[in-house]
């Protein structure tokens, strides 16, 4: 599984990096609203640090002004992922750029029929938001078996399932266990999935154990 990060903080992604953690980073209009940042150095500083991809996410909701837009987006690097909308806006301008080799994450999936229409426009990534829809008393990784299972059925397809809106561990490790290629989550919740009190416990007792010795192994 590709662990992304959802966030623009220079230093979470900075420190996801030095852990190995750091497979890609996503990004949309609230989180750079939330950065205080300029977007377009913001993001060039970002694809600086991360290889993988960088989703910049389109600002507009016309298809017209999202295309423009994208020309931007794309020339910041070759791995910006252009994030628009799951609208027929977003959907045409995806199959354009994706017809033209550019990386574009779908964004905005709540449905399975949306997700299938992602696929068809030839989405790089398609990022349904399991957390919004557990928020709403759905069952957000049902959504993602929905997804996978719809795939599975079409090979020639070659999204990638995202999963986004992350609030916990229990999204990623569920996600994982249905095979979910990717996904994407502030650097918090991936980094409690390190956490375990057995762990604790048995590390602070073989630390002990070890002072016992009276032994250095320098
Ligand atoms: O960035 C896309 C998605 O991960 C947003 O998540 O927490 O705003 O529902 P959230």
């Amino acid at each position: 599984m590709k662990f992304f990060a959802d966030t623009s903080d220079i230093d979470e992604i900075k420190d996801l990096a030095d852990y190995g953690l750091l497979d890609g980073v996503t990004t949309n209009p609230s989180i750079i609203a939330k950065s205080g940042r300029e977007f377009i150095p913001l993001i060039k500083e970002i694809c600086e640090i991360c290889d993988g991809p960088v989703s910049a996410e389109v600002a507009s909701t016309d298809y017209a002004t999202m295309r423009k837009e994208a020309e931007v987006l794309r020339k910041i690097a070759d791995n910006v992922a252009i994030k628009v909308p799951l609208t027929p806006a977003g959907l045409k301008t995806c199959k354009e750029l994706s017809d033209d080799g550019t990386m574009v994450n779908v964004t905005l999936c709540f449905s399975a029929g949306q997700a299938l229409l992602a696929a068809k426009a030839g989405a790089a990534f398609i990022s349904p938001f399991v957390g919004r829809l557990d928020d709403i008393s759905y069952q957000g990784l049902d959504l993602i078996a929905d997804i996978l299972t719809i795939y599975d059925n079409y090979p020639q397809y070659d999204t990638e399932v995202l999963v986004a809106s992350v609030r916990n561990p229990m999204h990623i490790i569920e996600s994982a266990k249905m095979g979910a290629h990717v996904m994407t989550a502030p650097p918090k919740v991936i980094k409690q999935l390190y956490n375990h009190p057995l762990t604790d416990k048995g590390l602070a007792a073989f630390v002990e154990d070890w002072k016992k010795t009276g032994q250095s192994i320098l």
